[in-house]
């Protein structure tokens, strides 16, 4: 194993219940995770994404295969080691899980009360993660007089203050709205990222799904793999678009994907992209709102995976019009944080390149 390996698993197999009552919920379960590494884990309801972060979380004793975290296999693992593992995790979970009774500085002391760290040290890691949370001024307040979000990232703060070399988050955004979700997520990936902690987090968000390094995919217990997820998605969105106008299909699959490409060449989508995006899909297409939503994660994930898949199978005609107004899109996109930057025009060239297409007069405005 690699010396940046956190978390390698290996057939892992997981069933809850005895005898007639056995239910198998994990079925050969593989990956390898290394630290400095943001993961996502998505799938449907009781698919066993919260077994499976229970099981690295060493919360809970595997039955089957090998989970080997940080070193330490936990297949058969003594109690002693099962504790020593997950003092070098970091847990969020759907629900703050603040104790209401502590104020937010308490609260985040509470989780450095075990590992040995002096008085005068601890007072100031305290003040220093709830600094990088953004909390400093709420230190003495009790979790009542917070906001959701801002319980969430006290419950952040806690986990993090061991600066622990992985951290486990099991739904963190649920509870909050779309604007508070997104920023407690780019929190956590801002602070595992300085930290080179390796993250798993489990979400239903498929909006915050750019922010991962990898995409998990688990359903009925199997993990699929990212390209099996996107071509199923693919498929199902040609076929939706098909629908629509057969005609128009190819063209407009592509003319997605290349928009999320070049919302992503600074490594993330901006709301404001995101919002631009949604504006041209639907000008384009005359799709309803949920149908353009769908097109633009599935544009995502693929403009993430393109590395990886080739998405160029689709090569639709353009012609004069749609060529202008192509590129005149990719430009908006470019533009719609209010710059653009080199790196995206390079984006444009080679995308236009590949469909040899040559760019017309500067289509880019203001
Ligand atoms: N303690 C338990 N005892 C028996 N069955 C359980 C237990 N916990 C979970 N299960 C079952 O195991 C399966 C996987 O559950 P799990 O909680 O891992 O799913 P999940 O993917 O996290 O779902 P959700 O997205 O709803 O949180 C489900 O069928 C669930 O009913
Ligand atoms: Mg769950």
């Amino acid at each position: 194993m690699g010396a940046s390996v956190r978390i390698a698993l290996e057939d892992v197999s997981y069933s809850y219940g005895r005898g007639a009552l056995r239910k198998q919920v994990l079925f050969d379960i593989a990956t390898r995770i290394e630290g400095g590494e943001i993961v996502i884990l998505t799938g449907p309801s009781g698919s066993g994404k919260t077994t499976l972060l229970t099981l690295i979380g060493a919360l809970r004793s595997a039955q089957e295969g090998s989970v080997r975290v940080l070193g330490h296999e936990l297949l058969n693992a003594r109690t002693k080691a099962l504790i020593k593992v997950r003092r070098q995790i970091g847990y969020i979970f759907q629900s703050h899980n603040l104790l209401s009774s502590l104020t937010v500085g308490q609260n985040v002391r509470m989780a450095l009360q075990l590992s040995g760290t002096r008085h005068r040290e601890k007072k100031g890691r305290v003040a220093s993660v709830l600094e990088r949370v953004g909390l400093s001024e709420h230190e003495h307040k009790f979790p009542d007089q917070l906001s959701g979000g801002q319980k969430q990232r006290a419950g952040i703060a806690r986990a993090l203050v061991n600066r622990p070399q992985i951290v486990l988050a099991d739904e963190p955004t649920a509870s909050l709205d779309k604007k508070a979700g997104r920023d407690v997520v780019e929190l956590i990936e801002e602070l595992a990222r300085e930290d080179g902690s390796a993250v798993i987090l489990v979400t239903h968000d498929n909006r915050i799904l750019d922010v991962a390094d990898r995409i998990l995919h688990i359903e009925d217990g199997h993990m699929k793999s990212m390209s099996e997820v996107v071509s199923e998605g693919t498929s199902r969105m040609l076929n939706l678009l098909e629908k629509h106008d057969p005609n128009a299909a190819n063209y407009l699959a592509t003319f997605a994907f290349a928009l999320a490409r070049i919302a992503y060449v600074d490594g993330v989508i901006h709301e404001d992209e995101r919002a631009e995006m949604r504006r041209i899909l639907m000008e384009v297409a005359l799709l309803t709102e949920a149908e353009v939503d769908f097109i633009m994660e599935m544009s995502m994930m693929q403009g993430r995976a393109r590395a990886r898949i080739d998405n160029r199978i689709v090569n639709p005609a353009f012609d004069e019009e749609r060529t202008e107004h192509f590129l005149a899109s990719l430009h908006a996109i470019a533009q719609a944080d209010g710059i653009t930057t080199s790196e995206e025009l390079i984006e444009i060239d080679t995308i236009a390149a590949e469909f040899g297409l040559t760019r017309p007069r500067d289509p880019r405005m203001n």
